[in-house]
């Protein structure tokens, strides 16, 4: 069997953590013969709720995890790590924007890129879930310079999985039938959810559905507005389905897209689309050997174009205020 892997998860105390650690522990996410330690980082007034965690992870009784370390240490945590769930931060409340979080979490992120870049393995798998996730990204991997910028990455894929559930929905067909829909820009109310490169049975998804209008109205802000909805109903935000998400975006980085699949991970932009550089943007991306490519020469409609650019400028414009709070 393989060596065990360092696997961090941040606000391993909190609501997605409670979700996703079992994935990890029970091997759905780096494989069935692929050991991992877990190191689980919540600030010094969780450690007590974080060791009932602890407890329940041994209660998995689970051969894949080795060693558990809980801590509030980052030095601790990011040690030698191979892959980290970034997930500790405040969640919004009903009624806020992600983007709202920003002041109060994009601290979090800059500690956590220093001490990645002091402590983590150079080809760790930064995955940040902590909203607003892509700036997150962005910020962490700005202060972990000698990490490359490629293995900083923001989750969408929850928006990808509603897009694909509402769809198959729509058309009365199981989830998997229906492939390569894409979350392009923010995880934010500006994301454009776009079905029209989406296939169902490999045959096009609008032609599938055929009302255009249910498309590009019903369709697209659902999933833009489907995070407040849930927090709406719950009173807290998704934490089930956005621990499902952070386990098929890993699992997809670490083990590579099928041939012909896309999935749409938040990374930095090269300028593909047009889109400008220096922001963490979603993406239709294949992945193999670790390594991402965003997928190119897709045509854009200009009524995907006005969409890309809206969510583009929100995305300069949270850099701009996460850069006014970092250094003021
Ligand atoms: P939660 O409040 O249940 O848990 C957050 C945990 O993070 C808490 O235990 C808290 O103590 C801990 N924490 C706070 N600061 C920390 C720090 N500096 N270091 C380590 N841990 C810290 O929240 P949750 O429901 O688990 O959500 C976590 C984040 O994920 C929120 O920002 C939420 O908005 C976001 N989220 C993102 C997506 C997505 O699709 N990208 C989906 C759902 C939720
Ligand atoms: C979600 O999409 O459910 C999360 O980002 C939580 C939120 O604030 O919407």
């Amino acid at each position: 069997m393989a060596e065990p892997i360092n696997v961090v998860v941040t606000g391993a105390a909190g609501q997605i953590a409670y979700s996703l650690l079992y994935q990890l522990a029970a091997g759905s996410v780096f494989g069935p013969d692929q050991p991992i330690n877990l190191r689980l980082l919540d600030i010094p007034v969780m450690m007590e709720v974080l060791q009932g965690v602890v407890m329940e992870l041994e209660d998995l009784a689970l051969p894949l995890l080795k060693e558990v370390l809980p801590t509030a240490d980052p030095a601790a945590a990011f040690k030698d790590a191979a892959a980290a769930f970034l997930v500790g931060a405040m969640p919004r409340k009903q009624g806020m924007e992600r983007k709202d979080l920003l002041s109060a979490n994009v601290k979090i992120f800059k500690v956590q890129g220093e001490a990645l870049d002091k402590y983590a393995r150079k080809d760790v798998k930064v995955l940040v879930v902590g909203n607003p996730a892509n700036t997150n990204a962005l910020i962490c991997s700005h202060y972990a310079p000698s990490i490359p910028k490629e293995n900083f990455t923001a989750m969408t894929r929850l928006d990808q999985n509603r897009a694909q559930a509402a769809l198959a929905a729509r058309l009365g067909v199981q989830v998997d039938k229906i492939l390569n829909v894409i979350i392009w820009g923010n995880h934010s109310s500006t994301q454009f959810p776009d079905a029209s490169h989406a296939t169902v049975n490999g045959k096009p998804v609008p032609a599938a559905v055929n009302d255009d209008t249910w498309l590009n109205e019903v369709f697209l802000e659902t999933i833009q507005k489907r995070g407040a909805a849930v927090i709406a109903a719950r009173k807290m935000s998704s934490a089930m389905s956005a621990a499902k998400a952070a386990g098929d975006h890993m699992r997809d980085w670490w083990m590579g897209t099928k041939p012909g699949h896309w999935v749409s991970m938040g990374v930095l932009s090269d300028g593909s689309y047009g889109v400008p550089k220096d922001i963490v943007f979603s993406f239709p991306v294949t992945i193999k050997d670790g390594k991402f490519n965003i997928v190119q020469n897709l045509p854009v409609s200009d009524f995907a174009r006005s969409k890309l650019n809206a969510t583009a400028k929100e995305l300069e414009e949270e850099r701009t205020e996460a850069h006014s709070v970092l250094m003021p």
